[in-house]
């Protein structure tokens, strides 16, 4: 990503995208109606492990916003990353009626420290298989919130 650029999109409440700005079609390689209406999980590279979307769903649907950077594919095949924010749309009744994100520039020397805990997550789902997969992943990063000693958050911040 560039500097001042930020990719934004929108879905409904299960994920299917309702808009995404110039840039996000840009990175994205696809036309705007090849988005629209179309499972976010369009742009998902195959490095990233399932936890990192199981924990995302998890937060966002308890209604809170949740940041993770986040390896992306293009069209092309070619891969972006991106520093995301992910916030609950609310009606007036405090109901989900879907999600937007904001995704910005992340710094190198985070993605560097990013890539080998996702690759870690990645292997142990790998090798749990489809089944157990989201649990072994989880348990790769619980493991090092704890030798951190860190939440979640605080460790996204901390890179
Ligand atoms: C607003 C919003 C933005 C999302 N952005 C991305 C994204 O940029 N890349 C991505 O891989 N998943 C994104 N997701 C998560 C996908 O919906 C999906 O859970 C993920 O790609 C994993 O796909 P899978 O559940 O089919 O394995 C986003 C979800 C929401 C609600």
């Amino acid at each position: 990503m560039r500097e001042d650029d930020f990719i934004v999109s929108k879905t409904n409440a299960k994920g299917i995208i309702t808009y995404g700005n110039p840039i996000f079609i840009e990175f994205s390689g696809y036309s705007e109606s090849e988005l629209l209406g179309t499972q976010h999980n369009i742009v998902r590279h195959p490095d990233m492990p399932r936890a990192a979307f199981k924990l995302a769903w998890d937060t966002i649907q308890a209604g809170q916003e949740f940041f993770a950077y986040v390896k992306n594919m293009a069209k092309d095949g070619s891969f972006y990353w991106v520093f995301t924010h992910i916030t609950p749309d609310f009606d007036a009744s405090r109901n989900i009626v879907g999600y937007t994100s904001v995704r910005r520039c992340p710094r190198r020397e985070a993605v560097a420290k990013v890539e080998p805990v996702y690759r870690q997550m990645l292997e142990a789902e790998q090798r749990a298989g489809a089944r157990d997969a989201i649990g072994a992943g989880t348990a790769v990063l619980l493991d090092l919130l704890k030798q951190t000693g860190m939440s979640y958050e605080e460790l996204v911040f901390a890179l």
